[in-house]
């Protein structure tokens, strides 16, 4: 399919962030999606998500180790670099957490870093619609755009689900709609240059 750099030999890195969301359960879908884009994927949680999520099986499916907490002073790096990052689900609170700096898990530190390095990134938040409704909420997905952030959310993405729903809308979530952003972004970059 239409990989990153499909002729390359080094497959380009994509860091999928996952946040705890019961959407996190179903990343598997997401990162077998950017994988047939060429991507050689690498799956992240923050300690929330990692509650969602089946490591084992990512790990698997990856070819890398899940990781979702700093390395302690001197470990090695366990994943390449990152290439681009799409954070999926990404919850409110990291959202917020993220458009204000704060960097207190390993995501929000990979995020705020490949922010500041010009890496692509793209945001598909998932929340009900009562959560999505606060402002500071509203704010932070502004700021991330004003950033450069890609940010999938609302109605056109995904219908916004009343609380205590969201198990009900998770079959229906559009996995490939990140992916699509992506290759935008991507296109754009090599358009320019
Ligand atoms: C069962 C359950 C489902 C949740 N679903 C969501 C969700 O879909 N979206 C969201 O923004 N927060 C959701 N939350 C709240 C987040 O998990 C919570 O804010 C958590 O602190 C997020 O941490 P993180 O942003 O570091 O992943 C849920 C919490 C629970 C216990």
């Amino acid at each position: 399919m239409s990989g990153p750099h499909p002729s390359s030999e080094r497959r380009e890195v994509l860091y999928v962030i996952v946040c705890g969301s019961p959407l996190a359960g179903h990343v598997g879908r997401l990162v077998e999606l950017a994988q047939q884009d060429g991507w050689d994927v690498c799956v992240v949680t923050t300690p929330d998500g990692a509650k969602f999520v089946d490591r084992t099986a990512l790990a698997r499916q990856t070819g890398h180790p899940v990781r979702s907490r700093y390395k302690n002073p001197g470990d090695p790096d366990v994943l390449p670099p990152a290439d681009a990052m799409i954070v999926c689900p990404a919850t409110v609170n990291t959202v917020n957490k993220w458009a204000v700096g704060i960097t207190d898990t390993l995501a929000l530190g990979l995020l705020i870093e490949a922010q500041g390095q010009g890496v692509p990134i793209v945001a598909v938040p998932f929340t009900n619609a009562a959560m999505a409704a606060h402002p500071a909420f509203q704010a932070s997905l502004a700021r991330l755009r004003e950033w450069g952030v890609s940010v999938l959310f609302g109605d056109h993405v995904h219908p916004l689900h009343p609380p205590g729903s969201g198990e009900r809308h998770l079959h229906a979530f559009p996995w490939g709609i990140g992916l699509a952003a992506l290759r935008g972004q991507l296109h754009q970059v090599t358009s320019a240059a």
